[in-house]
């Protein structure tokens, strides 16, 4: 895995104007220092991608919120991973909490993530649990989404996946999850990738080449420590990704 950081910005459905998210984007890529391995990620709305990626200076990489999990076809509403991909775009999310909720089932989700890899795009692929419960119910969902999404996926592309792991309760929320907990989540992870591919290495977690993101209220003052002290290999951030200067400090973190 390379060793630099990712952070994404999920800007969801803001800002509503071209004009703003022009501003928006231009400000965020004349703070991005160029540093190795860094790898930074905005996620506009559909409707921007292509602009944006007429401005972008290319210090940032284009993401898509979502895709459809066909490649063609009469779809109405759809947007296609080709589509995307004649933009420029390098990145899509796929299966976020938000899209969940609307419906969108596992084995969708596992569509979209061959798709993307088929079309070597690096699909970014949301788990997290709705709620905790005392008996740890919620590890076996996380398992769940895990082995769900990537059902039929070679371990050899283990390397052009990323995993976001958003604790729904924390998004939106005032602050994210404590980064002691975040570690044992990244190792919960790490472990249920390499269980579901029979990995056989007790060094497995550190060779794993998939990285882990953590997401959920995601904000400057813990940007840092959740990436030192809760392990991860970067952040999804939402509502801090649509402001400027805390998106910049945020990446200076990494
Ligand atoms: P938030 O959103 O940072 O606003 O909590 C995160 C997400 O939904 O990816």
């Amino acid at each position: 895995m390379k060793s630099g950081k990712i952070i994404v910005g999920n800007w969801k459905m803001g800002p509503e104007s071209l004009a703003e998210a022009e501003d928006l984007f231009k400000k965020i890529e004349a703070g991005v220092a160029k540093k190795s391995g860094l790898e930074v990620i905005i996620c506009p709305s559909f409707v921007h991608l292509a602009e944006l990626s007429k401005i972008s200076k290319k210090k940032i990489l284009l993401g898509a919120q979502d895709v459809f999990f066909e490649s063609a076809g009469s779809y109405t509403g759809q947007v296609s991973l080709q589509m995307l991909k004649n933009l420029g775009v390098t990145h899509v999310i796929v299966g976020h909490s938000e899209r969940r909720a609307l419906g969108e089932s596992d084995e969708m989700i596992n569509k979209k993530v061959a798709l993307a890899l088929k079309e070597k795009i690096i699909p970014i692929v949301c788990i997290g649990e709705t709620a905790r419960d005392e008996d740890g119910q919620y590890l076996f969902a996380i398992k769940n989404q895990i082995e769900k999404a990537l059902a039929g996926i070679s371990r050899k592309l283990l390397p052009s996946i990323i995993i976001a792991y958003e604790p729904v309760w924390k998004i939106g929320a005032d602050s994210p999850m404590d980064s002691s907990d975040i570690h044992q989540m990244m190792i919960f992870i790490k472990k249920a990738i390499v269980d579901f591919y029979k990995i056989k290495t007790s060094l497995a977690g550190q060779i794993l080449p998939t990285p882990i993101l953590y997401g959920g209220a995601v904000e400057t003052v813990e940007a840092g420590k959740i990436l030192r002290e809760g392990g991860a290999n970067g952040l999804l951030v939402g509502r801090q990704s649509l402001e400027p200067e805390a998106f910049l400090q945020i990446i200076k973190s990494a």
